[in-house]
């Protein structure tokens, strides 16, 4: 047996591509190491969201390539959103590298590592139209121990939004089939996992490119959820216009699916999200989201948004801190603005915000968004609420139970005994910014 390690950054696309690689990797006779100095095959699954990320992607490739001069057997690979995006030319930058493989076809991975045995470089970056569900049949699936399974049910974006990178990265919008998704989530079910979350940039589209069935991520949540046990189900993420009336009702009236909504705004001000080439303004905005909280009691919504867009006045910036007040979001996802490759926004240089003024704005939303965290939080002290245990271990000489609500909240729950995996019915005594605390009903204990 050979030794990979493959090191992922970036969102949980990223994520479930490596526990596929890992999948095929093991039927290529590779184990997982998490020690990257014990590893034959050393992998990078990379991201490139912001410069940040990329940067970060290069220089742990160097720190790779300086081992290499004393381990010269040693194969380097790199792959996921950098590697889509800059193909070849990272040969120039990292001669080192032994392959890059892009985003759309990672089931090429064993015929490159045979490749790349007989001492060729390659560079695997073909664009497709297509989704890998006829070889995604053939390999199991190494997923990471946890409570969660997360299944992509799309691939690639169609929106174009103005600073964003993924529509290069990941191509076009593409839906995998549907007996290929219930098959993944019964695997994920027989093995143990409790949750399955249903994965995609835009999930509310899936099944729009089926021209043989008409079937939509409602008719999957509803096959979901009369699979047989006790599991729960979740989706993300949301495109604010895209979620349907149907798609509210069905995720209200499906037992196993939870009360959690993840619909980033971006930005409070309608002039920016024009500017982003976002398809709504701040009143449609929120209407979708009182029409979610009104069908849905007790949903926690969240969000993504962007600080420094360019040309995003002080005016506008303070639009967005008023959203998440009027909006009441539960907790928000913060970047500050990164311009990107080949997007429309990084055209606009002489728009560009200042950095210190980026780095003000994104600390004072972040700074909202923790308000606002804690504000959520206090809703449910006093409350009894079912948690689902992810993990069990000491601090500051307690034993503590950790786990998540339906509506994905936080729990820590002090408790001798081991409780992960199980469902739990918690009385919650507190809230701090980033969990609860609960106590266990006497029944559980
Ligand atoms: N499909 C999701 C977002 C995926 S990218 C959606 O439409 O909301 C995840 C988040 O990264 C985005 O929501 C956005 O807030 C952030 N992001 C994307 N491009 C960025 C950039 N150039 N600079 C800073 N943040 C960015
Ligand atoms: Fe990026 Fe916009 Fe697509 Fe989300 S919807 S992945 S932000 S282009
Ligand atoms: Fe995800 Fe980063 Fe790619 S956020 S889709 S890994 S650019």
């Amino acid at each position: 047996m050979k030794k990979v390690y493959i090191e992922t950054m970036g969102c949980q696309m990223n994520k479930s591509d490596t526990e596929r690689m890992l999948g095929m990797l093991s039927a290529f006779n590779y184990e997982e190491t998490s020690e990257p100095k014990e590893a034959d095959l050393l992998m990078v699954n990379t991201c490139s969201i912001r410069q940040l990320s990329e940067d970060k992607a290069f220089s742990l490739i160097g720190t790779w390539g300086k081992w290499k001069q004393s381990r010269p057997d040693l194969v380097i690979g790199v792959c996921g959103c950098v590697a889509q995006q800059k193909a070849d030319t990272i040969f120039k930058r990292a001669p080192y590298v032994n392959f890059v493989l892009g985003t759309h076809k990672i089931y090429s991975l064993p015929e490159i590592l045979k490749q790349v045995e007989k001492g060729e470089k390659v560079c695997e970056c073909t664009e497709t139209n297509a989704t890998e569900d006829g070889q995604a049949k053939n390999y199991g699936i190494k997923r990471v121990k946890s409570m969660n399974a997360w299944i992509n049910i799309t691939e690639g974006c169609n929106n174009f939004c103005t600073y964003c990178i993924v529509p290069y990265t990941r191509g076009r919008e593409r839906s995998r089939r549907p007996e290929i998704i219930l098959k993944e989530a019964k695997d994920a079910l027989d093995a143990g996992f409790k949750e399955i979350t249903l994965l995609g940039q835009n999930v509310d589209s899936y099944g729009k490119d089926f021209t043989d069935i008409n079937y939509r991520l409602s008719n999957l949540l509803s096959d979901l959820n009369s699979m047989e046990g006790k599991f729960r189900i979740r989706f993300v993420t949301s495109y604010p216009t895209d979620i349907t009336d149907e798609l509210i009702e069905t995720a209200r009236s499906l037992d196993k699916v939870c009360e959690y909504f993840h619909i980033p705004m971006q930005s409070g001000s309608s002039e920016v999200l024009k500017k982003m080439n976002r398809r709504y303004d701040r009143e449609t905005y929120a209407k979708i989201v009182k029409k979610v909280r009104d069908m849905i009691p007790d949903v926690t919504i969240t969000s993504d948004f962007i600080a420094g867009f360019p040309g995003e006045t002080e005016e506008q910036f303070e639009e967005t801190l008023t959203a998440i007040d009027e909006f009441a979001l539960d907790y928000s996802n913060v970047a500050a603005y990164s311009p990107r490759e080949k997007t429309v926004a990084a055209r606009w240089v002489d728009k560009y915000i200042p950095e210190d003024v980026k780095a003000e704005r994104f600390q004072r939303l972040n700074r909202k968004v923790q308000e606002n965290c804690l504000k959520s939080n206090l809703k449910y002290v006093g409350r009894d609420m079912e948690v689902l245990v992810e993990s069990f271990y000491l601090r500051k000489g307690k034993h503590i139970n950790t786990g998540k609500t339906r509506n994905n909240k936080t729990v820590h729950i002090p408790g001798d005994s081991d409780l992960t995996g199980k469902f739990v019915n918690v009385r919650i005594t507190g809230a701090k910014t980033w969990y609860l605390q609960g106590m266990l009903h006497e029944t559980e204990k």
